[in-house]
């Protein structure tokens, strides 16, 4: 249980429960850590809900870096801010934020430039500190526990820069809107600012997790005639339909390259292809699978090894381009309030994204399924409001096929 400063003192260290990673793919530990008070301009955040994005996953079980261990992985989530840093003006104790792994400075070439999301200041962090001044705000017994993307939503307080926080509405269910902060909008910002899928046209997508299911939709909402998932994971033709997939290929049953039927389906290739599974081998099917002329692959996955894409020059040549997209080209304070009031206003759905809600302390759990690839790769993890008591969770059933796998939500009795 995490001892707080009171709302009159100045920030002081937390101390709170974190699951936390030893060592590269070890199951991870519950453990108390120090949450040092936000610096200047950050925040430090209670946090609410985080989902487990295939990303933590992929980095948890790398051995790239095996010097920032022991590190708090999570980034896709909700809270509510505890404290606030020195010069913080836009936030206050109390407000309803999301975290996101990309910040927007709102003042660097890339800022202002309103083409790119990639802040120079607040860009992806990938040496395991914050952005400031490159240190943690982590620790155990004082020896500093490194963080995932500034975020390390895996904790029950977590210190982000205000940069790389939107203010919502209190309210937004924040066990929902926490996968706003990155696969559901990454995979919409593909399909609206990245490719434009245009009215008519036609559209495959490799991989329907949850940032593929997330291109359907948004290219569903573009009016697309022809939404064709592919997915290996048969489960994910009953969901797709719902997210505006109209044709599901799976590629373990076929006796030619899915390229072939893609392109069978769609009179020569399709207008946009995406790659929505990390895996750079898929990059070249998709490139593959769109048109001659005018095909415009995206690829959004993050590759698990051999980071090189190889493709046959002729494909470019023809006309094709590749292009890839971080969160889906969002300005995350630009952009994502509008994303979060189209959800308000139920013009676009993230709730049937989530397979499964857990408490926190069933962490390992989740990355197992996770492992297994039987759920959607949409794990929030809801803090038990303070009003039920401790035991009020119960498992409540186990139904259908939802992602993929079983679902069992874990609700108040
Ligand atoms: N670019 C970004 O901003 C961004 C944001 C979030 C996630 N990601 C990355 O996007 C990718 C997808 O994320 P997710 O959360 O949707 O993952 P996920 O694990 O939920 O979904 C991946 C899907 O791909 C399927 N799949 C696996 N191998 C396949 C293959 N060879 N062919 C077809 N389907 C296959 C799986 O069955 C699963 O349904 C990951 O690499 C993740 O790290 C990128
Ligand atoms: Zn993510
Ligand atoms: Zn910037």
């Amino acid at each position: 249980m995490a001892a707080a400063a009171s709302s009159s003192s100045p920030p002081a260290v937390i101390t709170c429960r974190a699951a936390v990673a030893w060592g590269p793919g070890q199951a991870l530990v519950m453990e108390d850590v120090e949450v040092a008070p936000p610096g200047p301009l950050e925040i430090r955040v209670k946090v609410v809900s985080t989902s487990i994005c295939r990303s933590d996953v992929t980095q948890w079980q790398s051995t790239a870096q095996p010097d920032l261990f022991p590190r708090i992985f999570g980034h896709e989530a909700s809270g509510v801010v505890e404290s606030v840093g020195e010069g913080v003006t836009e936030f206050q104790v109390g407000d309803h934020a999301l975290t996101v792994f990309i910040g927007e400075c709102m003042s660097c070439k890339h800022c202002v430039s309103g083409k790119s999301n990639m802040c120079q200041t607040l860009g992806l962090e990938r040496k395991g500190v914050m952005h400031s001044d490159q240190t943690t705000r982590f620790s155990i017994g004082g020896k500093p526990v490194y963080h995932y993307c500034a975020v390390s939503s895996f904790s029950e307080y977590a210190v982000v820069h205000s940069g790389c926080a939107v203010k919502v509405s209190p309210t937004m269910p924040m066990d929902r809107i926490c996968l706003l902060s990155c696969g559901a909008s990454a995979g919409l910002g593909a399909a609206w600012n990245v490719a434009d899928v245009s009215k008519g046209s036609s559209v495959v997508i490799f991989g329907l997790g949850t940032v593929g299911l997330s291109v359907a939709q948004g290219a569903k909402l573009r009016g697309a005639s022809k939404i064709i998932g592919v997915d290996t994971n048969p489960d994910k033709q009953e969901k797709g339909k719902a997210f505006g997939v109209t044709d599901f290929i799976n590629p373990a049953e076929l006796n030619e390259p899915v390229q072939q039927v893609v392109k069978w389906l769609t009179d020569g290739g399709a207008d946009y292809s995406f790659e929505c599974v990390g895996d750079t081998g898929v990059v070249s099917t998709a490139l593959q699978s769109c048109s001659d002329g005018w095909g415009l692959t995206v690829t959004l996955g993050v590759p698990k090894a051999k980071p090189e894409v190889s493709a046959h020059y002729g494909l470019l040549l023809s006309g094709r381009t590749l292009k890839g997209s971080l969160f889906g080209g969002w300005r995350p304070k630009s952009d994502i309030p509008l994303l979060v009031e189209k959800y308000a206003n139920k013009e676009i759905q993230v709730d049937g994204l989530v397979t499964h809600d857990m408490p926190f302390s069933d962490i390992n759990k989740a990355l197992e399924l996770m492992l297994q690839n039987s759920c959607g790769g949409v794990i929030p993890f809801r803090r038990r409001p303070s009003f039920l008591p401790e035991l009020g969770f119960r498992a409540k059933g186990k139904s259908g096929n939802g992602g993929g796998g079983v679902m069992i939500w874990l609700t108040p009795v």
